[in-house]
């Protein structure tokens, strides 16, 4: 496949309609990620060959750290693939440390989820095949879920892409994976660890603010002429605010692919773990350069934010406007969860205090204390969402998409999530099918650190 979009022809589009109009020519060459080199000549297959090690990486001029990568490379290749290819990954393990890939959002098997409940972690200079069938279209990713806060900080991110022909053209493609990178005083990596309890309590934030592993890169577009871009939050702590300057901005999708309707933001917001899918419509030819920037959520909620910061630049080229197509509609329909036999299941994410200063935990357990939930194939569970402590947490499912039915009492639209912020105080309700896959799977708040303080639980679901 092609590493990137240099120059757009303009793409057919596949119900017979108006073509997409094309991007200026090296519209994404100083942003884009590097893709995987798919080796199987098997239209249906995509096979790539991964090495996690160091490698020291020049991410802003003058700044040279030795992140942690697969091959390479932060962020890790964009292995694309299309709905119901086989998709293998050989990894092998070069870092100083066990290590695995979880396939955030992917309906894998059980023994693919890169967890320690269903493998031994990758030993340093071992490997371990990867292999699973992408049964859904949408944004995904990969990451390690041993140390996780540590390993995900220092670089070892990437994004699977996962197309379906079938669906509406919504716009040129764009990866976005937003990251951060904590630095020392002497702007030297920070220890995975650092700041001990306070650090996993408050979440490491990073200073340094990577899109696609650079340091404020630039993207050029045209005005009328939609983007699609599809962006992944894979810091460990940080969520993720910012306006585009001079566009038109539609959700057009999120975690688990299409939503039924596009909805338009002036805003996106995504936590950790988070992805959005957009459509991007600049509006004004020769404008710019125009800066996108990091906005403070006060995920704390003590009112006071931190100073907005630049995380890339748009430009448009000074050609006229083109007309932008339409979007269909109705992007795709969605089955809604049939919850009338549902049982339900109260989830309380929480803290308690210890000797060694307070954990964190879900319905008064840490995870080393807990023992896992149990379900059965074929249930539908109800599951009641809250949150004692005083900041957000963004909670993930592995194995299973869900649908939030509604927040603080109010419906919310009907879309396919696997990672939700809970905020203080606001009880939400999701739908949840197990609908297969039987094994020992996870759910935990994707504040890594959070995960690491105890924000974490096992799930068996058990066959019927
Ligand atoms: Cu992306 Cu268990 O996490
Ligand atoms: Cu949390």
């Amino acid at each position: 496949m092609a590493a990137m979009v240099a120059c757009g022809q303009p793409s057919p589009a596949p119900d017979g309609g108006q073509p997409v109009p094309k991007q200026p020519d090296g519209w994404d060459l100083g942003i884009a990620a590097a893709a995987a080199i798919d080796t199987n000549p098997d239209p249906h297959v995509v096979e790539v060959t991964f090495e996690a090690r160091v490698q020291n990486l020049e991410v802003s001029p003058g700044l040279t750290l030795p992140l942690w990568t697969f091959n390479g490379q932060v962020p890790g290749p964009v292995i694309k693939a299309n709905r119901g290819d086989r998709v293998i990954v050989h990894l092998t393990n070069h870092l100083a440390e066990p290590t695995t890939m979880h396939w955030h959002g992917v309906r894998v098997p059980n023994a693919m989820d890169g967890t320690e409940m269903v493998q031994t972690p990758v030993p340093v200079g071992g490997t371990f095949d990867y292999d699973f069938i992408a049964v859904d279209a949408g944004t995904f990713w990969y990451h390690p879920h041993v140390d996780s806060s540590a390993q995900v900080g220092y670089g070892l991110y990437g994004a699977l892409v996962v197309e379906d022909a079938d669906e509406p053209a919504i716009g040129d493609e764009l990866v976005l994976v937003l990251s951060d990178l904590s630095l020392t005083a002497d702007r030297q990596l920070a220890p995975g660890n650092e700041s001990g309890w306070f650090g996993d309590y408050f979440g490491r934030e990073g200073s340094v603010l990577l899109v696609n592993g650079r340091v404020l890169p630039t993207l050029l577009g045209r005005a009328g002429a939609p983007q699609r871009w599809r962006v992944i939050n894979a810091a460990r702590s940080k969520y993720f605010q910012f306006k585009v300057p001079g566009a038109i901005v539609e959700r057009v999708g999120g975690d688990g692919g299409l939503l039924e309707h596009a909805l338009r933001l002036t805003q996106v917001v995504l936590g950790p773990g988070e992805r959005a899918d957009l459509r991007v419509t600049p509006t004004t030819p020769g404008a710019g350069p125009l800066t996108v920037r990091w906005e403070d959520t006060d995920r704390f909620h003590i009112s006071s934010t931190l100073p907005s910061l630049p995380m890339f630049t748009l430009q448009t080229s000074a050609d006229p406007a083109v007309p932008a197509p339409a979007l269909p509609a109705t992007l795709r329909t969605i089955e809604r969860i049939d919850t009338t036999a549902a049982t339900s299941r109260r989830i309380e994410l929480m803290e308690k205090a210890t000797d060694g200063g307070a954990v964190l935990g879900i319905n008064g357990l840490s995870f080393a204390e807990s023992t896992p939930v149990t379900v059965h194939v074929g249930d539908t569970e109800l599951w009641q969402l809250s949150n004692s402590t005083n900041f957000d947490h963004p909670f993930h499912l592995h194995g299973y998409f869900f649908q939030v039915l509604d927040v603080n009492g109010t419906a919310v639209p009907l879309e396919w999530k696997d990672t939700v912020t809970v905020p203080p105080a606001t009880p939400m309700r999701l739908a949840v099918r197990f609908d297969d896959r039987p094994g020992m799977w996870m759910f935990h708040c994707h504040i890594l650190d959070h995960a690491d303080l105890g924000m974490m639980q096992a799930l068996e679901v058990m066959e019927r």
